[in-house]
């Protein structure tokens, strides 16, 4: 067997020269010049291209010098101090192995190319140096969630992907079905016959694991999920996609100051972990992506996020003489333009927006003294808006019933949740923070469509 492949992260941290190194990857470039043949290599382990030299001597040199850009291939040498400027090290070939060859047509080649493009070849966009270190700086982030709320003690739930109940109560979800578009069978009445579907109701792809996830905060004390979500909203934006990533912690015996404090702490971890891990990475972003990023993330880290109810938001808002598209006033759904402002002009960090009019937010929220708002909160930050989505629950059974019947929701559909409160119930809290908003704010990427490796938005479902 030959000796395992090393991953060109590591050899570029080699101090040459070493004798036998071996690496494979996929070739962004390959410049032939008479004498020897270069060969720039990449392997997604980083962001680093390693310099090979192939000597004409080679028995295959002829089939070198006919590759092209995007071929992969196997290199075995000696790793050396580069005498040309451009890199330190290179790799001197005894051995090139052709893997795979790239078609020539293959459509990567060494130019700029706009991000609109490269949504088209999402298959083969990750081999580009944007999208390998959004998708390493992702993969990274996945892990300091876990890491994250393992170190502290929550337990990890896998709610359910599929769902009869409505989460948020908004009604935005997509149907779950094995039943016949064409010939669905009807009821005497002439409806739709869903005891006749799989599950024998109607059922959805889930909006968020959240009801889920607190029938076991109750019980387990300080939970999480962390998992896919699905809404069927239309919106075309650059910050809403139709499947995305969502974590939400569940905390027994939390109220909404303590769930502010939590979700403080979790976004500081995350961008602590993100500096000092994906260091290469983030550099690239700040110079090719968001000039500034590590400084304003540095200055997130050590600022206190803002805490302000809604009612002083709305406020601060309509002082501030700016025209905005959407009007303000208290009971208005702050639109992105109205968050963006707040948190980017007004503030300038992160804020905690809490205690929204009881109107605009969801019906498992817990309904506050003031009989008019609920203690609900949104963590806005710079550039992205809303990052998190949260609230203190209601614990009480009859004012949970009251919300759930104004909502329009049957409680005979959402028994189980109802069980909780009526068996040991106690004030918990939680939150929702979307994991690709996370990844744009951690890189400067502006469109949610890349950060998540296949996007599914209206119209579009290709990958
Ligand atoms: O504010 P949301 O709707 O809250 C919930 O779903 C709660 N059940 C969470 C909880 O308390 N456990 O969504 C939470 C977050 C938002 O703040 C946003 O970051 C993200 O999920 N999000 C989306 N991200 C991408 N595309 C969409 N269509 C999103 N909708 C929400
Ligand atoms: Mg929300």
């Amino acid at each position: 067997m030959q000796s395992p492949r090393t991953r060109i992260v590591e050899v570029l941290q080699l101090q040459p020269p070493c004798a036998e190194v071996r690496v494979k990857g996929w070739l962004r470039t390959v410049r032939d010049s008479k004498q020897v043949v270069f060969l720039e290599l990449n392997d997604g382990s980083s962001m680093g291209i390693l310099q090979v030299v192939v000597d004409p001597s080679l028995p295959n040199i002829e089939d070198v010098r006919r590759l092209t850009t995007g071929s992969a291939v196997g290199v075995r040498g000696e790793l050396v101090p580069s005498p040309a400027k451009g890199q330190t090290v290179e790799l001197r070939a005894t051995e090139v192995e052709i893997i795979g060859r790239a078609e020539a047509d293959f459509p990567l080649q060494k130019k700029r190319h706009s991000f609109e493009f490269l949504r088209t070849i999402a298959h083969l966009r990750n081999r580009t140096n944007t999208y390998g270190a959004v998708f390493r700086v992702r993969s990274k982030l996945a892990h300091a969630i876990h890491c994250f709320f393992q170190d502290r003690g929550f337990v990890y739930v896998h709610t359910p992907i599929i769902t009869a109940s409505d989460a948020e109560g908004a009604g935005e979800m997509f149907r779950v079905t094995t039943l016949d578009p064409a010939a669905p069978p009807k009821t005497p009445e002439g409806r739709i016959d869903w005891d006749a579907d799989f599950f024998a109701r109607q059922a959805y792809l889930t909006v968020s694991g959240q009801l889920n996830g607190e029938t076991f905060a109750i019980g387990m004390g300080d939970i999480y999920t962390f998992g896919p979500t699905f809404r069927a909203e239309n919106s075309n934006t650059s910050r809403h996609v139709a499947e995305f990533w969502m974590i939400e912690p569940e905390m027994a015996f939390f109220d909404l100051d303590d769930n502010c404090t939590l979700a403080e702490a979790f976004v500081k971890h995350l961008l602590r972990t993100l500096l000092e891990d994906c260091a290469e990475d983030v550099a690239f972003f700040d110079e090719r992506i968001d000039k500034g990023l590590t400084a304003r993330l540095r200055h997130v880290l050590e600022s206190p996020f803002e805490r302000m109810p809604y009612a002083e938001a709305v406020k601060r808002l309509e002082a501030s003489g700016q025209s905005f598209e959407y009007p303000v006033f208290f009971g208005a759904n702050l639109q992105a333009e109205h968050e963006r402002f707040l948190t980017e002009t007004i503030i300038g960090r992160p804020v905690f927006v809490t205690d929204y009019p009881k109107e605009i937010k969801a019906f498992y929220m817990r309904r506050n003294d003031d009989g008019r708002t609920v203690a609900a909160v949104d963590l806005l930050v710079p550039q992205v808006g809303e990052l998190i989505g949260g609230s203190q629950r209601e614990e009480r059974y009859d004012v949970l019933l009251q919300a759930l019947e104004e909502t329009g929701l049957s409680p005979q559909s959402y028994a189980w949740y109802l069980d909780t409160r009526r068996y040991g119930t106690v004030p918990h809290a939680g939150f929702g923070l979307g994991f690709e908003r996370l990844i744009m704010y951690a890189t400067g990427m502006q469109n949610i469509r890349d950060v998540i490796p296949f996007p599914r938005t209206p119209r579009h479902c290709e990958f």
